[in-house]
């Protein structure tokens, strides 16, 4: 299957932003789907199995609600065919491979053909120009490069644009700082927690952040709130805008959201199929309830995914920016990521607001999970700017404490470290510290 083979979603190159109606855009996505299922029956024996599981056959593909007759792929299936199992073309034709780091077990491999390198590339692209992002623009990636998608994904669609690519990876923040400073780039591409320790940086070196070349963040591959957009925009006067992906489905550049509305992400429909089902029952929700994301590729030749269960939390919403293409809510987390204190789901997301409301404390917290009796014990560490003293300390925590009580529902303790002492990340920051006895 080549993506050439297909209808043009078009009029246009696969590197703009599309102006299908959606009408087409279904249409496209129908035929896209039914040549997705046969490849991966054809070539697949995984999917061969799940197919055969359930009694479904390619060929029965005759609506995209036929999507519902499918089985689910977990990232559990992923691992149980490590590391090329799930590889639908010859290895042999496999360009590229990347794989996510997993806390436990193995790393999820996953395999591209030329043909789906060129399709991320086109798919980055869009994603820049959509985040404000232009040809000829100077662009800093301070995503990982390796086998996180990261950096290689942002490289490529940053070439595809015609911008300059500045393949910093993450790490040495005060070179990242002189390189800001140095080569003025008009675009930052980096987790947006590692943007603060560049802010930081900027601001223990005397650069005024705002005063800066930078003019548009493309803030991803963590969760981060509308909160932390204002705090980004205030210190620097930049756009802050949020993308998505995950290397299961492809990397960066499967959403991303407007700089001229900054109202979520929307999804590049033409190339994935997005649903939201209900994480316990598995049932399809209707567009507007939340619930866990999950995406079937259309277009992908060395690893399609059939209803892709990411784990991610979120809604799906009208286009707005680009019409005919849903938007999905930014996400509150992953159903991995949900704490259960004393009954009450709780995100760090969540938290991150109530800190954020607090301008004494820095954009830097943690949330470390305990068992002292029978109970999970849920204490979240913050640090102020400046060194406070014991009793506006005990103020703030106190107020944290009550304002988390009141707004979540839950009870935890907060406490105030000292400036500097809350773990840095130059990656994915890691907001959850579990130390309680493993079952
Ligand atoms: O994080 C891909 C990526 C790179 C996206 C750079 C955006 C920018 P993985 O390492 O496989 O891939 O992790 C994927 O990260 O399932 C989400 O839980 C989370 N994630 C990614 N983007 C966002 C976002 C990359 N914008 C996992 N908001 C996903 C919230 C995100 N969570």
């Amino acid at each position: 299957m080549t993506t050439e083979s297909h209808a043009p979603a078009s009029e246009l190159p696969d590197h703009e932003i599309p102006t299908i109606e959606v009408g087409d855009l279904r249409e496209l996505q129908l035929e896209r789907l039914r040549a997705t299922a046969r490849l991966v029956y054809e070539k697949v024996p995984h999917y061969r199995a799940a197919f055969d599981a359930v009694g479904f056959h390619p060929d029965q593909v005759e609506s995209l609600d036929d999507i519902r007759r499918m089985p689910f792929t977990t990232k559990a299936d992923l691992r149980a065919n490590y590391p090329f199992g799930m590889f639908a073309v010859p290895r042999e034709q496999v360009v590229r491979v990347h794989a996510s780091s997993g806390t436990t077990g193995r790393p999820t491999v996953v395999g591209y053909t030329a043909s789906d390198i060129d399709t991320w590339a086109n798919l980055m692209a869009r994603s820049i120009r959509l985040a404000g992002g232009r040809p000829g623009d100077i662009v800093h990636v301070a995503y990982g490069y390796g086998l996180f998608t990261g950096g290689l994904g942002a490289h490529y669609g940053v070439e595809r644009l015609g911008a300059t690519a500045v393949p910093v990876s993450g790490g040495m923040t005060e070179r990242q700082v002189q390189l800001v400073t140095d080569f003025e780039p008009r675009v930052i591409m980096v987790t947006p927690s590692y943007f603060l320790s560049l802010l930081d940086q900027m601001e223990a070196a005397g650069i005024d952040p705002a005063a800066t070349s930078l003019q548009v963040g493309i803030f991803g591959a963590e969760p981060w709130t509308e909160a932390m957009r204002q705090e980004i925009e205030r210190r620097t006067g930049m756009d802050a805008v949020d993308i998505y992906g995950l290397s299961e489905v492809m990397g960066p550049g499967v959403a991303q959201e407007a700089a001229t509305t900054k109202d979520g992400l929307h999804l590049w429909e033409d190339h994935f199929y997005p649903e939201v089902i209900d994480p316990v029952t598995e049932e399809v929700l209707p567009d507007g309830e939340v619930g866990e994301l999950v995406l079937t590729s259309l277009t992908k030749e060395a690893m399609p995914v059939i209803r892709y269960r990411t784990r991610d939390l979120t809604r799906l919403l009208p286009g707005t920016a680009v019409p005919s293409m849903r938007r999905m809510e930014k996400i509150t987390g992953r159903t991995d990521d949900m704490m259960i204190v004393r009954g009450v789901n709780v995100f760090p997301t969540q938290i991150e607001e109530f800190v954020l409301a607090e301008p004494r404390l820095s954009p830097y917290f943690q949330c470390v999970l305990t068992q002292p009796g029978r109970m999970t014990q849920l204490t979240v560490l913050v640090e102020p700017h400046e060194r406070l003293d014991a009793a506006e300390s005990s103020a703030i925590a106190r107020d944290l404490e009550r304002a988390i009580k009141t707004h979540i529902g839950s009870s935890c303790r907060v406490e105030v470290r000292n400036p500097g002492s809350i773990e840095r990340s130059i990656g994915k920051a890691r907001r959850i510290v579990d130390e309680r006895p493993k079952p």
